[in-house]
């Protein structure tokens, strides 16, 4: 067969025929894209939600943990927040990646649960001392008279925790306690969409599709089939 023009070939593309499952690619994407340095914000995917009247909301949250090997994605937020309760009401959710600078996307659906307590305690201890304040501070999607009130309560935990401006400025080693409206969700993809830009718009696409346990249980990994992959017109 005669080799493809330059103008119909990728930087990357998807190998043909497709790789039986598609988290190993997409934990390369997500291991490239943290270590690439182009892109400031690696981690950043978007995620929609519906409420109980089905109506759909999307916002930006940062992918703490991708498990290639059980096929899900962690992030965490406020339990209280609007995709919080989303979250809660519907155990269903979509997010996806956009790497622009490396031309790919990606997009996981799937059925949502709560981290573990242990899981999110460490991820909280992890977090900039500022930004645990930060989550015992804010009230996250509730209506705020002004971002005074804000830092006023931001020093009213600082102080209720008996921390000084030094632990606020420094590394941040000092332990609080994790507020329990605050913790993370795990995304157990149910259909993985993964993407490669091509020129002409002859992008490179692909979804994998597996049968997922309906109820899961916290920190129990849900039944899962075989994954089978089908190659889309882009
Ligand atoms: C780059 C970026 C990263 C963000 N990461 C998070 C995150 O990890 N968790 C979170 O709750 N909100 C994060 N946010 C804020 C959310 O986009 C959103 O404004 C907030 O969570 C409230 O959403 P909600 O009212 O729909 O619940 C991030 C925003 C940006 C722009």
């Amino acid at each position: 067969m005669k080799s493809k023009p330059d103008v119909f070939r990728r930087p990357e593309s998807l190998p043909d025929p497709l790789p039986g499952e598609p988290m190993p690619t997409l934990g390369a994407w997500f291991a490239g894209a943290r270590s690439a340095e182009v892109t400031p914000n690696p981690e950043a995917m978007s995620l929609a939600t519906v409420d109980e009247a089905g109506m759909p909301s999307v916002r930006i949250v940062l992918c703490k943990g991708m498990d290639v090997e059980g096929g899900s994605v962690v992030f965490f937020t406020n339990y209280n927040s609007v995709k919080g309760r989303a979250l809660e009401a519907t155990g269903r959710a979509a997010v996806c990646f956009h790497w622009d600078a490396l031309n790919l996307q990606a997009r996981i659906e799937g059925l949502v649960v709560r981290t573990t307590r242990d899981e999110s305690d460490v991820y909280f201890q992890s977090r900039r001392l500022i930004s645990r304040v930060g989550a015992w501070a804010s009230w996250q999607s509730e209506a705020l008279d002004s971002n005074d009130t804000l830092m006023e309560r931001a020093m009213e935990v600082a102080m209720r925790f008996g921390l000084t401006l030094d632990d606020l400025d420094g590394a941040g080693d000092v332990e609080i306690p994790r507020p329990e409206h605050w913790g993370g969700f795990r995304l157990w993809a149910r259909r993985v969409e993964l993407w490669v830009g091509g020129d002409g718009r002859l992008h490179d696409r692909a979804r994998w599709e597996r049968a997922l346990e309906s109820e899961i249980e916290v920190g129990v990994p849900p039944e899962r089939g075989a994954w089978s992959a089908t190659r889309l017109n882009p």
